[in-house]
């Protein structure tokens, strides 16, 4: 079986309970899930609400955002270690949200990188070109940007990233990128990591599609042999949805989604 993650980013969405009903209901439905690591990154608010709502679960969570100070007069930030207190394992960095609405730029992604590894959080960095271009372009693009995003940063840390590609023009849409599309442009991602990190980190690096997941695309993205998982945006805020598209890919990549089964194919 492929490595596989999904992840669903809430966005500005879910108050306190709305999360907790939204994690209930996937603690149901996906309860003796272990196929594969699923995650939900609600909004600050609601974190501590999700931890303990999730504990004992194997859903896990983590923060949308943080800041790359650690600490003092950074009116309205949240810092790494006040992420790590509440239990969080990932920290979601440079969406094209930050980018186009808060001037958030490379360089302080890669700050922000470098302070979750600080901390012992797992960044969900996402990367992707702005525009719908040429190919060429796109490749030319995430080249540039993962350069930047990764300077100063080691391998054991790189290999350790969950790689979000979601395509600006992709994002919110009705579609989303044609698999095709996507299977290529992961298969460049793989090959910038090679260039910086050599083979076994491009082979080992997780590459996620974000950008108008759904019900009608989720198959034809999950089994292109590149793509090592999902992030979703709006079809996460659906418990029903959320975990049909779960449950749905550990049948497509594995045969099933039967834990015990599972475990004993895996060894
Ligand atoms: P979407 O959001 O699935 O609603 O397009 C994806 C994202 O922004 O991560």
């Amino acid at each position: 079986m492929k490595p596989m993650v999904i992840g669903s980013g809430w966005k500005m969405n879910a108050t306190v309970h709305d999360a907790v009903n939204l994690v209930r209901q996937l603690k149901e439905k996906l309860s003796g899930f272990s196929t594969f690591p699923v995650f939900v990154l609600p909004p600050f608010t609601a974190l501590d609400a999700v931890s303990r709502e999730l504990k004992g679960s194997n859903i896990r969570y983590g923060a949308q955002n943080m800041s790359w100070e650690t600490g003092g007069a950074f009116t309205g930030e949240i810092s790494a270690p006040m992420l790590v207190e509440l239990g969080c394992r990932y920290v979601e960095l440079n969406h094209q949200e930050r980018r186009a609405l808060f001037n958030e730029t490379d360089r302080s992604a890669n700050m922000k990188l470098h302070t979750a590894f600080r901390f012992g959080l797992q960044p969900v960095l996402c990367i992707g070109e702005e525009e719908r271009g040429d190919e060429a372009g796109s490749a030319l693009f995430l080249k540039q940007q993962l350069v930047e995003l990764l300077r100063g940063i080691g391998e054991e840390d790189a290999v350790n990233i969950l790689f979000a590609y979601e395509p600006r023009w992709a994002i919110g849409q009705a579609e989303a990128a044609d698999a095709g599309y996507v299977e290529r442009m992961h298969r460049v991602i793989r090959g910038i990591i090679g260039e910086l990190y050599g083979s076994d980190a491009a082979s080992r690096a997780l590459v996620l599609y974000g950008g108008s997941v759904n019900l009608q695309n989720y198959q034809s993205i999950a089994v292109q042999p590149d793509v090592n998982g999902l992030f979703i945006g709006r079809c996460g805020l659906d418990a029903d949805v959320y975990s049909e598209i779960i449950l749905a890919v550990a049948d497509l990549i594995c045969g099933d989604s039967d834990d015990a089964q599972q475990k004993e194919r895996m060894g």
